[in-house]
């Protein structure tokens, strides 16, 4: 796989609300490389700079010709300088990293997300067809539902969820899903479930698929120090025994493969 350490400029940066950004870097190698699930190391700065010390993994929202996007919340100090960038300064960017979802256009999918977990899920979208797919987002408030639209033409049906009701469903995009699953299978279809989220919810979506016999696909988070399998920092328990590398193995693991009762 083409990995890139590059130094490359940003064209634009959308303060979206809520401290979420969505920042387009030209970087056409990366671009032309990603898949939908991978991930890059950013950092604010020159490659001399060492505050902060590490770079910062992103999942690739997606990818248009020479143009590589991200959606991210401000949460750090890594993150507000990365917000801190205007068009035409220059962010390290290593990358695309990872591996990105299996992409089934015979099945019927089922795209699952929770918060900013709608960040690697537009770029699946974007790639499956539109029969056959349903979108579920969810979040605290309305606000958090950050690019919800952008989802609409990329789907047969979206369903939105808040905690607050202040948008969609009043509840968990756990329970949205749950109910459909159950219409889903009275049809006969299997779907494939694809989840990106805060770690309860895609637990949670794990488990749901898991008694139900549907196969599901689950964009993970851990805290990366390297990105690339080298500080074995991203460890977390495989089911059955042993580990697995978020960094290198997924980001997007097969959900059975995850050891749900003790990992975080
Ligand atoms: C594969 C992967 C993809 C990601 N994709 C996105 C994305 O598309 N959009 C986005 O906004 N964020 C994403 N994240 C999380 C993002 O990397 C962190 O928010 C970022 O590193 C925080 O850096 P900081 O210096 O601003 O914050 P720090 O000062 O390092 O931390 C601030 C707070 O954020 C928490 N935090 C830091 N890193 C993580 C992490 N990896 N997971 C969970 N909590 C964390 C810390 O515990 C702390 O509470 C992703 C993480 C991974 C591993
Ligand atoms: S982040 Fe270093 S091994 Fe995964």
């Amino acid at each position: 796989m083409k990995r890139l350490d590059i130094s490359a400029p940003v064209l634009s940066q959308q303060d979206l609300g809520h401290g979420i950004l969505l920042l387009a870097i030209l970087a056409p190698e990366i671009a032309k490389a990603a898949l939908p699930g991978q991930f890059c190391m950013l950092h604010a700065g020159s490659p001399e700079t060492t505050d902060p010390l590490l770079r910062r993994p992103f999942s690739i929202h997606y990818a248009d010709g020479d143009t590589i996007f991200f959606l991210y919340r401000v949460v750090g100090k890594g993150t507000r300088l990365i917000a801190a960038m205007r068009p035409g300064d220059v962010i390290r960017i290593l990358g695309p990293l990872g591996c990105g979802f299996s992409i089934s256009a015979e099945t019927k999918n089922i795209l699952v997300g929770g918060g900013l977990g709608t960040a690697p899920l537009f770029f699946l979208a974007r790639s499956l067809p539109r029969e056959g797919t349903t979108i579920m987002l969810g979040a605290k408030t309305s606000g958090e539902l950050a690019r919800a639209d952008a989802f609409l033409p990329h789907a047969e049906k979206v369903f939105l969820s808040t905690d607050d009701g202040s948008l969609g469903q009043h509840g968990l995009v756990t329970e949205l899903l749950a109910g459909h699953i159950q219409r889903t299978l009275c049809t006969g279809f299997l779907p494939l479930v694809s989840a990106c989220g805060p770690w309860p919810m895609v637990r949670a979506v794990a488990h749901l698929c898991h008694i139900n016999g549907i196969p599901c696909q689950v964009s993970l988070e851990a805290r990366m120090a390297c990105g690339t399998g080298l500080c074995l920092g991203c460890a977390i328990p495989r089911s059955g025994g042993g580990y697995l590398h978020v960094c290198t193995d997924g980001p997007v693991l097969d959900a059975a493969l995850v050891d749900w009762e003790t990992s975080q």
